[in-house]
């Protein structure tokens, strides 16, 4: 049950992210425990919190240039994805593989998310063929065997690896078509493999097995992908964020788990996608700063502006727990004076927040943007956060 205690104390908001203009210069400020969804507090207070002068590295929040990021299936088919975070529960890597698989795979430490960044081409799985294209989450559960065959040559994945099966959110309250219709989810249905893909030199079927962090072979005679039917409530699928619909409200700045898709009990997956700006009288359109106690704050931009602000596509950030971060108050006066009613957020981001910290990996750190490059300069960078 949520909390009814409620203490104010000194200057505050009579109701927090509204009417921010009676604050006569102050700075609206929220902490939170548990994302969005625990006790949480509203601070007002005289400076900018993410003004500072100087941070040392390990309390910085984190930027990184996803184009330069180039995993070993870029260059060759025989490659494999670059890990760039992880913790217990979970792993995230990209993958750019430019050309047809020549073996299958089959992960048995957890499922696997492929967010489509760029690129077409098709999954084959044991289930059937599922054609991909940019926009797609594709969910391959754990044990499933499946191949890629890229139609071209540039593909981006960011791939999103969990140990606890991964189900979609409790948007319950939004009722059973909204945020999205699951009868938009595309369920392959059986296709053998007419051009008999996914074979190595000898002519014969390897399938790459990921066991408790490690890879290891088993060749077989004859395709793994043989199924001509199936049956029951486990498969692969995939959903576009086209067919996702954003809830909103006109008068109050709705928080980001209001966004996850995908959950396990220790990390949620979720988007920010275009939607008009909260344009009521004494409504907000910019989140308040921001710590989020409990949480890490992953995002990868796909697309579009952050308020208007260019972005380069495939951009990453971590925001790790407890760290401020927002938009600078100078970009906030900037774009207030320039919105319409009717002007729409079309940013096209992709978020995963994390009740364990996550480590980046040294190939992560080598495309870490500097605090410059990052136009952070002393202030927060325009993370495209929305809370
Ligand atoms: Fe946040």
């Amino acid at each position: 049950m949520r909390s009814w205690i409620h203490h104010s104390r000194g200057r505050v908001l009579r109701q927090a992210v509204t009417g921010r203009h009676e604050l006569g210069g102050l700075y609206e400020d929220m902490l939170t425990r548990q994302g969005f969804e625990g006790r949480d507090a509203y601070l007002y207070r005289r400076s900018e919190p993410t003004a500072w002068r100087h941070a040392e590295e390990s309390a910085a929040n984190r930027n990184y240039d996803g184009r330069l990021l180039e995993p070993t299936d870029r260059g060759s088919a025989d490659g494999v994805p670059l890990r760039l975070f992880h913790n217990p529960h979970l792993s995230l890597h990209v993958s750019r593989r430019s050309a047809n698989m020549p073996y299958s795979v089959r992960n048995t430490d957890g499922d696997e998310l492929y967010f489509v960044h760029e690129g077409t081409g098709t999954f084959y799985t044991e289930f059937g063929p599922i054609p991909y294209e940019p926009g797609d989450y594709v969910l391959v559960p754990k044990g499933i065997t499946y191949r890629i065959r890229p139609a071209g040559p540039e593909n981006y994945f960011l791939v999103i690896e969990s140990t606890e099966e991964l189900g979609f959110a409790d948007t319950g309250a939004f009722g059973r078509r909204a945020p999205f219709d699951p009868g938009l989810l595309y369920v392959p249905s059986p296709a053998l493999d007419e051009l008999g893909d996914g074979r190595d030199e000898d002519g014969q079927w390897p399938v790459r097995v990921k066991l408790r962090g490690e890879r290891a072979t088993i060749v077989f005679d004859s395709d793994p992908i043989d199924v001509e039917g199936w049956s029951g409530d486990l498969f692969p699928f995939k959903m576009n964020i086209r067919d996702y619909r954003p809830v909103m409200s006109d008068r109050i700045h709705v928080m980001p788990s209001a966004y996850a898709v995908f959950a396990t009990s220790t990390f949620m997956v979720g988007n920010f996608l275009p939607r008009p700006f909260e344009s009521a009288p004494d409504s907000e359109p910019f989140p308040p700063y921001h710590r989020n106690a409990d949480y890490d704050e992953f995002t990868f931009f796909h697309n579009g502006t952050v308020l208007g602000v260019p972005i380069a596509p495939a951009t990453m950030s971590l925001v790790p727990q407890g760290l401020h971060h927002g938009l600078p108050a100078e970009l906030q006066e900037q774009l207030a004076k320039k919105l319409k009613p009717g002007d729409r957020i079309d940013s096209e981001v992709v978020f995963v927040d994390t009740k364990v910290p996550l480590t980046p990996t040294p190939d992560a750190e080598a495309v870490r943007r500097t605090d410059q490059e990052a136009g952070q300069t002393g202030k927060a960078a325009p993370a495209p956060s929305a809370g």
